[in-house]
């Protein structure tokens, strides 16, 4: 039995928090897609760890972790996540199970990012750099390696051949800002250094474990509107976030797949570039970033921040088959009078309540509805009997649109500060 739990926004709605909450309920936690792109925070007794390639269920003892093989992975920075992830305490070697058909990044495919994306000038993405898209791109132009090449005693003169092409089109793009030199001395480095740890073919793995009665949980990254078929496209990730990616993503039958948790954020936030309809570009705003600390895990850079999407909310739950939601940073909104959320768009002068093809091109305003806030702190809440009115009639509004539960309730960044409903 799998289940999901996945992002619904553009990415950062917390499921680090809540796949960690929830690893004590699973044997095993497993990636589908993305890769070091991705910035899972965890807090621990008042201490932040952040995940980026590592499954959120490394810190639990009796919990196998597995990379699918849909992931991307960067040996350099994948080595330096489990040497910091092993500091903190966690058997990386006993519990962490390493799928050999992940696409392996090479340095080139870092380069390429950047270049890019400097090609593209006021166009770019605002991508993390991280080599993600040219990574999947040579992936699907069946150009790519796989993590599991790094055994092959070839493994140097297939990659040498492989950034040939990279390298040409870098030049093509008159890009020089990198020394190839220094890059590659850490990638062989860190390959050395990674065959140390459990390489496994993950589709027997998972499928092996499911059939002797384990508990899976797909942990998505990203969000749903930054997958690459329905996001907004082309301001997306290069994979697919929604609960499909997890059969493709780790080999599993649909069948398989059992409960989907959606996350979200009890407003709405975006990094990089691209549409955010409901985005507050003023001192509401500020204020959600202020007090929320919207600033990116892995880049540091300051997340756009605006009101709830309930059309883009419904969207994603609809992709993915959401049977519960997850409603994340609910304390953020305390002391703010009047509450907003996006209810339509409005469209060359019509209203619709659904996306259109082109969320860029579409001339594309925000249609709002306010609820009445509430003002108590809601960080040392434990138990829904304690919570505002108003706020619950906040949650209703969101249960009622978009017909899912809201199962479980966020009100701070602690692992106690969780409230079941
Ligand atoms: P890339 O996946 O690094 O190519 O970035 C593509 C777009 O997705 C950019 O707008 C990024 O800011 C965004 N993005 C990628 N990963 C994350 C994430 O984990 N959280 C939020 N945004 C992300």
């Amino acid at each position: 039995m799998v289940d999901v739990v996945l992002g619904l926004q553009w990415g950062d709605e917390g499921k680090g928090k809540i796949a960690d909450f929830l690893t004590p309920r699973y044997d095993v936690v497993a990636r589908f897609q993305g890769g070091p792109n991705a910035g899972h925070s965890l807090e621990m007794n008042g201490k932040k760890h952040v995940l980026n390639t590592i499954p959120s269920g490394i810190f639990h003892e009796n919990c196998m972790n597995v990379i699918g093989n849909g992931v991307v992975i960067d040996p350099v920075r994948f080595m330096e996540e489990i040497r910091r992830t092993e500091e903190a305490g966690a058997d990386v070697k006993g519990r962490l199970f390493i799928g050999r058909k992940a696409s392996l990044i090479m340095p080139t495919h870092k380069v390429l990012d950047a270049a890019f994306e400097h090609a593209k000038g006021d166009e770019k993405i605002g991508s993390t750099l991280r080599g993600i898209g040219p990574t999947y791109r040579d992936k699907y132009g069946r150009a790519g390696m796989r993590i599991g090449d790094i055994f092959d005693p070839d493994f140097e003169d297939r990659y040498r051949d492989a950034i040939k092409l990279h390298l040409n089109t870098i030049e093509q793009l008159k890009f020089g800002d990198f020394k190839l030199g220094d890059l590659e001395w850490e990638f062989f480095e860190a390959i050395e250094a990674l065959k140390e740890y459990n390489f496994v073919d993950s589709e027997y793995f998972v499928n092996d474990l499911i059939a002797s009665g384990k508990k899976v949980l797909a942990e998505g990254a990203q969000g749903s509107m930054l997958d690459i078929d329905f996001g907004s496209y082309p301001f997306v990730t290069s994979s697919n976030t929604i609960s499909g990616g997890v059969t493709v993503g780790l080999g599993v039958a649909p069948k398989h797949i059992n409960t989907v948790r959606g996350i979200f954020k009890a407003y709405c936030t975006r990094v990089g570039g691209g549409p955010f309809p409901s985005e507050l570009d003023n001192e509401e705003g500020q204020l959600l970033r202020d007090r929320g600390h919207e600033y990116g895990a892995t880049t540091g850079r300051p997340r756009r921040c605006g009101w709830l999407d309930l059309v883009a909310l419904k969207y994603a739950v609809m992709l993915s088959g959401v049977d519960e939601l997850i409603m994340m940073k609910s304390d953020v909104l305390s002391g703010i009078e009047k509450v907003g959320a996006l209810v339509a768009y409005e469209i060359d002068g019509k209203r619709s309540e659904t996306l259109p093809y082109d969320m860029c091109k579409a001339d594309l305003k925000p249609i709002f509805e306010y609820k009445e806030g509430w003002s108590e702190d809601l960080t040392q809440m434990r138990s829904e009997d304690e919570l505002p009115e108003s706020f619950k009639n906040y949650v209703s509004w969101i249960e009622k649109e978009t017909g899912v539960p809201v199962k479980i309730l966020s009100v701070g960044p602690d692992r106690s500060q969780t409230i079941i409903r």
